[in-house]
């Protein structure tokens, strides 16, 4: 699988991006990602301005090549991180949890590439009139924050419903998966999980086993009631938040509660009995820790070979 639109269009080698992942997508793995000839893409969360400078900082050590910053929408940081972004000329920004409306201008006035996360075919056709130059269509099987639409079902209609590229996300770990989503007419693949478990993800080193091990049953969604569900390995605080939200009663503010710095805790700490290891259904796939390179090269050779097609720049 080699060069294509995608990856003309943002000077990559090959067309994956690794997935921005709050707690974890930081400046070293977006690095060693793009280093690989992908999108590397570090992962804005809630920090501030200063902290995503900081990582981009670490990541411009580390490479030359192109990476990217996942804006989180409903940051309280949002206005200085979008800032930051146009500040240090950071090519292009994948923004999830939300509308990037109020920061499109902006973006694109500072000759950013704009790539909306969406879970719907409605949400693609508005960020496209806005001025998105690609979507990716998450898939409910995917790790983190969720929509409710499978990646099978999803990434077609979004594909005939705009005129942009799409990048498939949501259970692709492995060749198959990539020529999978090249068949439903994605033109590059986004993957969370499979980059956890990379070589180079600071990730502690317990969740990063936790999803080694993980089968293909063992991921649950929570936090339907509040409207953000999320998908994570279960554990103790899984079994305890699904309790809790199923009994008459639970305020809102007492989930919140639960869930608030739980990701933090598991990937920061480790402690992945009480914290929250988001993760996509496709772990159990994911049973070997490679370096982002090796990740790259087999998953783009072997998708080649699958979609019997030729190492070529179009
Ligand atoms: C631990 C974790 C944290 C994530 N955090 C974010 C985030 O901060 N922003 C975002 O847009 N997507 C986030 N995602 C989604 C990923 O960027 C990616 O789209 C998703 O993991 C793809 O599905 P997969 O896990 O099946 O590969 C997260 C995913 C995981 C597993």
């Amino acid at each position: 699988m080699g060069k294509n639109e995608i990856c003309e269009m943002l000077g990559i080698e090959y067309p994956v991006f690794q997935g921005g992942m709050a707690w974890i997508a930081d400046g070293e793995l977006a690095a060693a990602v793009s280093n690989a000839g992908g999108l590397g893409i570090i992962a804005a969360m809630n920090s501030n301005g200063e902290q995503l400078r900081q990582q981009i900082k670490r990541a411009k050590e580390l490479t030359n090549k192109p990476f990217g910053v996942n804006l989180m929408l409903m940051s309280p940081f949002i206005e200085e991180t979008v800032d930051v972004v146009c500040q240090e000329h950071i090519k292009v920004v994948t923004t999830g949890a939300g509308n990037p409306a109020a920061y499109m201008k902006k973006l694109l006035d500072a000759g950013v590439k704009v790539i909306c996360v969406v879970a719907s075919v409605p949400l693609a056709v508005m960020v496209e009139r806005m001025g998105a130059c690609a979507v990716v269509a998450e898939g409910c099987e995917s790790g983190g924050h969720v929509g409710d639409t499978t990646t099978m079902a999803l990434v077609p209609q979004v594909v005939d419903a705009v005129n942009i590229p799409v990048i498939a996300a949501g259970g692709i770990a492995d060749a198959r998966g990539m020529a999978a989503a090249f068949m439903l007419g994605a033109k590059a693949v986004q993957m969370g999980t499979r980059f956890l478990t990379a070589k180079e993800c600071n990730v502690h080193a317990n969740y990063k086993e936790k999803v080694l091990k993980a089968k293909d049953r063992d991921t649950i969604v929570t936090g339907k009631s509040l409207g953000h569900p999320v998908r994570a390995l279960k554990n103790r605080m899984t079994r305890e938040f699904t309790e809790k939200e199923n009994t008459p009663g639970t305020t809102p503010e007492e989930l919140e509660k639960m869930g608030a710095g739980a990701l933090r805790r598991a990937a920061i700490e480790g402690d992945v009995r009480y914290g929250s290891c988001m993760c996509g259904q496709i772990a159990g796939l994911v049973n070997t820790e490679n370096t982002c390179e090796e990740i790259i090269t087999q998953i783009c050779s072997g998708a080649a070979a699958l979609l019997n097609q030729s190492i070529k720049v179009s």
